[in-house]
């Protein structure tokens, strides 16, 4: 599990070990699915970006102010796809890892959720 995996057990309204988010071939390439898990007074939004065979998943949450990066749906990346926008204040992640690069919480990280490809499928782990 990488240094910033969200665990998953603590947080109310993540899913569970072993959730098929989607089939890998539902994520257009360069894009990204959104997902959202819990309940009105625990919701728990996430998306799974897809680079070719590869996909990287992560909270949809900020941690500059805990908005979410997106404003227009499946979109998460700036121009070249190399990093994540956040619409709010321009701050920018990698995608490999969800560290933020540039912007106002530089150094701070997304939140990732560890995920797998079983099958063509999309898994929580
Ligand atoms: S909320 Fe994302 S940079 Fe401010």
């Amino acid at each position: 599990m990488a240094e910033f995996d969200i665990y998953l057990k603590e947080i109310a309204g993540a899913p569970p070990k072993g959730t098929v988010l989607c089939r890998l071939r539902d994520i257009e390439d360069g894009r990204a699915r959104e997902f959202t898990f819990g309940d009105a007074k625990a919701p728990f939004y996430m998306f799974v970006q897809r680079r070719g065979a590869q996909v990287f998943a992560y909270e949809n949450a900020c941690p500059h102010m805990y908005a979410p990066l997106n404003l227009k749906e499946g979109v998460f990346t700036e121009k070249s796809g190399r990093y994540f926008l956040c619409n709010f204040h321009g701050a920018l992640f990698e995608v490999e890892t969800g560290k933020c690069v540039a912007g106002p919480c530089a150094g701070r990280s997304l939140r990732s959720v560890a995920v797998t490809l079983e099958g063509g499928n999309v898994v929580v782990l």
